[in-house]
C-alpha cells in the first residue's frame, strides 16, 4: 500500500514536472505574426503564465500598443516553480511579494512612461512599479477551471498559452464551452484526442502556422532531468529541452490554410493498399495523395500540417470510439497484440510501426479524408 502511494505520487509529480515547458520569445514571435490585425482592439488572455516567467506575457505587453490591445490579463497558478531570477521577462524587484501566491496582472494601458522615445517592455515594467493596482493577488490558486478564472475567461476574446499538457482535453474543451478565440501550444498527438478531433473535423480547431515539423526547444525548471540528447545547459547555468511534435492549435484563421495542395500522383491498386476492415486506401504520406482517386483515403495525422478545408473533407479517425463511429471494425484478431505497443509509441510512430508491420488495418490514429476536388 505504502508503495502503491508512493508510486503515485512519483507519478504526481513526474506529470507535474512535463508541464513545466516554458516557451521561447521566438517561437511565439513567429506564430504570432500571422494573426496582428486579429488582436486589434481585443482583451487577451494568458491563464497559464506567471508573468515573471512567460513570454506570452513579454510578448503581448511588449507588444500592446503596437497590436492595438485593449486588455492584457495573465494570471499565474500556485504551483509554477520559482524559476531562474535573472531572465525572468520582468524583474522587478519587490512586484512579487511570494512567488507561490497565485496572482494577476491586468493592463489596459502603456504609454511611453520613461519618454525615451519607444513603447516597450521598460515602459510596462515601470507602469508595474509605478501603479501597483495592476498586479493583484487571486483569491484561489490560479487554477484555469476556478470560478474566479473563469470570469477572466469570459471577459476574453483571445486567449494565448501553453496550457499544461496533462489537462490539454478539458483546456481546449472549456475555450470551446465559452466560445473563445485561441492560440495555444501543444503536442501532434493531441489530434487524436476524442474531444480534440472531433472539433478539428467540425473545423472548429486547425493547426497553427508556424510549426509543421521537427522539434522545438523550451526552458524547464532547474530541476529537470535532462537526457543530453535533447537537452542543453546554456552559459548562465539554465536547462533546455527539444521537444518533438509540438503544434499550435488554434481556431484565428490564416491565408496559408486555404491554399490548394498540389499532387503528382496518380492511383494504383498495388501502390495503395485498401484496408482490411475499412473501404479507404492506406496513403503514407499527404504529398503522395492520388489527385485523381474520390474514394475514402487514410492519411498520417501530420495531414492537419496541410489541410486546407476547401480541398478535403475529414471523414473521421481510425482509432478505438472514433473509428467505431465512422464504421471501421475492430483489428483483426491477430493483431490485436500489436496495439499496447502502437499505443505506447504514439500516434506518428504507431502508424510507421504498423505498416511497416504489414498490417493493413486502419493504423493507429489514421485520418479518414475525402478529396472535394479530384483531377481526372
Ligand atoms: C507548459 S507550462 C507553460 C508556461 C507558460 N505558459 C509558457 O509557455 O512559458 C504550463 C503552465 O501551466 C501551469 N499550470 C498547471 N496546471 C494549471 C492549472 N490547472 N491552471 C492554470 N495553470 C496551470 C503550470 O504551472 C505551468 O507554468
Amino acid at each position: 500500500m505504502a508503495n502503491k502511494s508512493l508510486n503515485s505520487n512519483l507519478h504526481k509529480a513526474n506529470k507535474a514536472k512535463k508541464d513545466e515547458f516554458y516557451t521561447q520569445l521566438i517561437d511565439i514571435e513567429k506564430e504570432l505574426k500571422h494573426y496582428k490585425e486579429q488582436f486589434r482592439d481585443k482583451v487577451v488572455y494568458c491563464n497559464c503564465d506567471d508573468p515573471f516567467e512567460s513570454n506570452f506575457f513579454k510578448y503581448f505587453a511588449a507588444k500592446f500598443n503596437a497590436l492595438g490591445l485593449k486588455k492584457l490579463i495573465t494570471t499565474s497558478y500556485t504551483k509554477s516553480p520559482i524559476v531562474g531570477q535573472q531572465i525572468l521577462p520582468l524583474d522587478i524587484e519587490g512586484l512579487k511579494p511570494n512567488c507561490k501566491e497565485p496572482f494577476k496582472i491586468e493592463i489596459t494601458e502603456v504609454s511611453d512612461i520613461d519618454e525615451d522615445g519607444a513603447i516597450d517592455l521598460e515602459d510596462v515594467k515601470s507602469l508595474l512599479k509605478r501603479n501597483k493596482k495592476n498586479s493583484t493577488p487571486l483569491k484561489g490558486n490560479g487554477d484555469f477551471r476556478s470560478d474566479e478564472c473563469i470570469e477572466l475567461l469570459k471577459e476574453a476574446d483571445i486567449v494565448v498559452t501553453n496550457p499544461p499538457f496533462s489537462l490539454f482535453r478539458e483546456y481546449v474543451a472549456q475555450l470551446v464551452q465559452y466560445k473563445k478565440k485561441f492560440l495555444i501550444i501543444g503536442n501532434v498527438n493531441s489530434i487524436t484526442y476524442k474531444e480534440c478531433f472531433k472539433i478539428i473535423k467540425d473545423n472548429k480547431m486547425w493547426l497553427g502556422a508556424s510549426i509543421h515539423s521537427g522539434d522545438r526547444e523550451f526552458r524547464v525548471p532547474d530541476d529537470y532531468p535532462l537526457d543530453a540528447a535533447s537537452s542543453r545547459i546554456d552559459s548562465d547555468g539554465y536547462k533546455y529541452i527539444r521537444v518533438k511534435g509540438v503544434r499550435w492549435f488554434t481556431n484565428l484563421d490564416y491565408e496559408e490554410r486555404h491554399e490548394n495542395l498540389v499532387f503528382y500522383k496518380k492511383y494504383l491498386p498495388e501502390e495503395y493498399p485498401k484496408y482490411d476492415n475499412y473501404d479507404a486506401i492506406n496513403v503514407d504520406k499527404t504529398a503522395d495523395i492520388p489527385m485523381d482517386y474520390n474514394g475514402l483515403m487514410g492519411v498520417p495525422i501530420t495531414f492537419l500540417d496541410k489541410y486546407n478545408p476547401e480541398q478535403f473533407e475529414i471523414i473521421g479517425l481510425g482509432i478505438s470510439n472514433s473509428g467505431k463511429e465512422i464504421g471501421v471494425k475492430p483489428y483483426k484478431k491477430e493483431h490485436k497484440k500489436y496495439r499496447k505497443e502502437i499505443q505506447k509509441r504514439g500516434a506518428v510512430d504507431g502508424d510507421l510501426y504498423m505498416i511497416t508491420n504489414g498490417i493493413v488495418d486502419v493504423p493507429y490514429a489514421r485520418i479518414l479524408i475525402k478529396n472535394k476536388r479530384v483531377k481526372k
